[in-house]
């Protein structure tokens, strides 16, 4: 049988690099960066997708910078809203399947209690309004698409929490962590894994449950919980618990976006691991020096 083309976008990003790697056993793979394939050209991604004609799209590029989407906002909404439109729409002419990520951040944060798929969308940032403008431009299209909302992801490379906390640890004596922020870490490769898993079953069975799902690892934390976890028994940096209020950034952050995965279990029939487990496997698994961040 024919082996499937797959699309990847944004492959040098944490999600991407995972993606592309691990989608090799499964189709012709085409990883495309910001460089070949830029998100804000809607010519460039239609051009891309009827040169492809891939049978499967996994768009894992996205405008992540979410303090500087403040303020570089047109572009944000041009890449998290209106390329999933594009790309749906051109998934749908080439009968091709979607796989995309948003955000807990469409949330604002007022629950103590997981948030289901269907709960009320609310961003309080210009990241999570264009993440959601993404969602609905692709739920409009009519594509077959699979749309998993995820959250705090972090990995070996690029620009995260972990990263910048293994840098400060080393740079400092004290860090103060935001405690009052509630959400799930999520390694990339967790995310890259049971993403390859759905497609790994069969396009045909990945699209009969198209739809919107919660992708996370289970239970919870705060940043400051993660930061003591990242940094594990080390005597220093000694970790303070710090309001969000202490810590003042141009985008305001949800005070709680832990997402509840049972639609996603119940479609796929597995979970992903606990965040610690998944930070353990990470921070022993092979990856590259931080960039900065
Ligand atoms: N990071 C998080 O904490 C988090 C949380 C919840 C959901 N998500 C979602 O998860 C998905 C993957 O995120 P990630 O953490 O892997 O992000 P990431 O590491 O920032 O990677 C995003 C990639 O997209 C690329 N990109 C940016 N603008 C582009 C453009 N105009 N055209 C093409 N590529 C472009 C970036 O390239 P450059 O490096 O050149 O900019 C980067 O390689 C995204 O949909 C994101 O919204 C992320």
């Amino acid at each position: 049988m024919r082996r499937p083309t797959i699309l990847v976008t944004g492959a040098q990003g944490q999600m991407g690099f995972e993606l592309a790697r691990l989608l090799l056993p499964l189709g012709e793979v085409i990883a495309t960066d910001r460089s070949q394939l830029d998100l804000a050209d809607p010519d460039a991604i239609v051009a891309a997708m009827r040169g492809a004609r891939p049978s499967l799209v996994v768009n894992a590029g996205a405008y992540t910078a979410v303090d500087r989407a403040e303020t570089e906002t047109a572009l944000a909404h041009a890449v998290n809203g209106r390329a999933p439109g594009i790309l749906a729409e051109e998934a749908k002419r080439l009968g091709a399947l979607l796989i995309h990520y948003s955000t807990d951040y469409v949330f604002d944060g007022t629950r103590t209690t997981p948030y289901p798929e269907d709960a009320a969308t609310a961003p309080q940032n210009a990241y999570g309004a264009s993440k959601l403008e993404g969602e609905r431009a692709i739920a409009a299209s009519g594509a077959l698409a699979l749309v998993f909302r995820t959250s705090w992801v972090y990995g070996m490379r690029g620009k995260n929490f972990l990263l910048t906390i293994r840098r400060l640890a080393a740079e400092r004596d004290e860090l103060g962590i935001v405690a009052d922020q509630i959400g799930v870490p999520n390694w990339c490769g967790t995310l890259a894994e049971a993403t390859v898993r759905i497609v790994g079953a069969g396009l045909p069975a990945a699209a009969e449950r198209a739809g919107l799902y919660h992708l996370s690892s289970i239970g919870q934390a705060s940043w400051y919980e993660f930061a003591r976890a990242i940094v594990g028994d080390a005597p220093r940096p000694r970790i303070t618990a710090i309001a969000t209020a202490d810590y003042p950034t141009p985008a305001r952050r949800p005070a709680y976006g832990v997402l509840a995965t049972a639609r996603f279990e119940a479609a796929f029939g597995f979970a992903l691991p606990h965040w610690r487990d998944a930070l353990a496997r990470c921070v022993a698994s092979p990856g590259e020096p931080a960039a900065s961040g």
